[in-house]
């Protein structure tokens, strides 16, 4: 079934701080928005599958967050956490127009 989505702008790109995550909130859903060393813009669900840890607050290495609290290694581009742990947190599409940054939510 196709999902309608709502594009929301959350921002410059050349605002958003290389290799750290932000906290981004709209409505009900609170997203941590990762700037790439390759320039890409990355979105996903700002809370660990493990204990709710707070991932725009962790370490970035590459293309993955290490969660602050109890350092799971959780890609930045599909969600997915590494082994040897287990679980997946929403990622979400960004579309970059210009300088500015969309991304797309559920309806
Ligand atoms: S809450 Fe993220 S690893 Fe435990």
């Amino acid at each position: 079934m196709e999902q309608t989505l709502r594009r929301v702008l959350i921002g410059n790109k050349s605002d958003l701080p290389e290799r750290l995550g932000k906290t981004v909130t709209i409505g009900t859903y609170e997203l941590a928005i990762f700037k790439l060393a390759s320039g890409e813009v990355r979105a996903i669900e700002n809370r660990c599958p493990h204990k709710g840890g707070v991932l725009a607050d962790g370490m970035v290495s590459g293309e993955y967050v290490f969660c602050p609290l109890h350092d799971w290694k959780i890609s930045i581009v599909d969600g997915q956490v590494q082994k040897p742990d287990d679980g997946c947190v929403p990622s979400y599409k960004i579309e970059v127009k210009n300088d500015l940054v969309y991304v797309l939510l559920p309806e």
